[in-house]
């Protein structure tokens, strides 16, 4: 081998290697996320719900008896016509029987604070956690409930 076969050899390696770090770094590029996964959907249904309703209704939806009801089980949260459960969380209930009960307290209304995406998030979580199966809610039925309420 020449001196000048070898050097081309080490120049086509240099090219090679150089080929390959270009590719690897698109590839890397690529592979950030554009949209958030199912699993942060559900992150954020389950922070917004921590912050906005597990003071009254608990960190494990079992509320406190007489005080605040129940979203555990509750008719509402599991009911398949997710209508009541929106206007619920839109606008409070005070007065009302939850699971037959009568509760002094008030639940607060959250239109003014939760945007339709929020609580549809947070129904979400609500109606797929401690056991409840009700179907899942998009921010559209959210936004036809407060247009219809107004
Ligand atoms: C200040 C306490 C309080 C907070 C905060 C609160 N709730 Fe309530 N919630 C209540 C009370 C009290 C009732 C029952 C009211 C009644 O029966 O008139 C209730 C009722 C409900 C019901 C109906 C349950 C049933 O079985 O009928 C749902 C659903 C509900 N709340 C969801 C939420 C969600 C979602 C949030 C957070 C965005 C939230 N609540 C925050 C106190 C609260």
């Amino acid at each position: 081998m020449t001196f000048s076969n070898r050097h081309r050899n080490l120049v086509m390696v240099i090219a090679v290697l150089g080929v390959w770090c270009a590719l690897r770094s698109s590839a890397s590029a690529q592979a950030q996320p554009v949209q958030p996964s199912p699993t942060s959907v559900a992150n954020r249904g389950k922070d917004l719900y921590i912050s906005q309703c597990s003071a009254c209704h608990q960190v494990n939806g079992e509320g406190m008896p007489f005080v605040f009801p129940p979203l555990k089980g509750s008719g509402v949260v599991n009911k398949d016509d997710a209508t009541k459960h929106i206007h619920v969380v839109l606008y409070g209930m005070q007065g009302g029987r939850a699971g037959g009960v009568v509760y002094a307290a008030v639940m607060p209304p959250f239109a003014a604070t939760l945007s339709d995406a929020d609580i549809a998030d947070i129904i979400d979580y609500e109606r797929s956690s401690w056991g409840n199966h009700g179907n899942p809610v998009a921010a559209a039925q959210v936004a036809a409930e407060r247009s219809r309420s107004q």
